[in-house]
């Protein structure tokens, strides 16, 4: 994964959200496929107008209003939005 990142870094891409493990789902109080979910949603609902968002694009204060607004723009419907919310919140505390 590694050059990857190295990769993406050299050709002034974002790169890609970070990926959750167990670690992470564990030190969150979260189940990791609600993580891999978020991830997901993000990737797939989230880049259509800008880059991907990365969880530390916001401080964590401001992701839930964030997400009021963003949220409506992407459609996201149902749990989506609490999804990708506590996805990018859970990999946040892991910087
Ligand atoms: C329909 C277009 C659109 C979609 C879809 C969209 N965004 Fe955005 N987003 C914007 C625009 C436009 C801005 C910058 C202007 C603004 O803040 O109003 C922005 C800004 C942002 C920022 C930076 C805010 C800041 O304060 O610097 C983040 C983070 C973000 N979006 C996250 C998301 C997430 C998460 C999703 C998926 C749920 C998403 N966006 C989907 C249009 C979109």
């Amino acid at each position: 994964m590694k050059w990857l990142v190295v990769v993406a870094l050299v050709w002034g891409c974002t790169p890609p959200p970070p990926i959750a493990t167990a670690a992470d789902a564990d030190r969150a109080h979260v189940p990791l496929a609600e993580l891999s979910q978020g991830r997901d949603l993000l990737l797939q609902r989230c880049g259509g107008c800008h880059d991907v968002p990365r969880p530390g694009d916001a401080a964590r204060d401001k992701w839930p209003a964030l997400m009021d607004d963003m949220s409506q723009r992407a459609g996201l419907v149902g749990p989506q939005r609490h999804l990708i919310e506590q996805y990018v919140l859970a990999m946040d505390l892991a910087r």
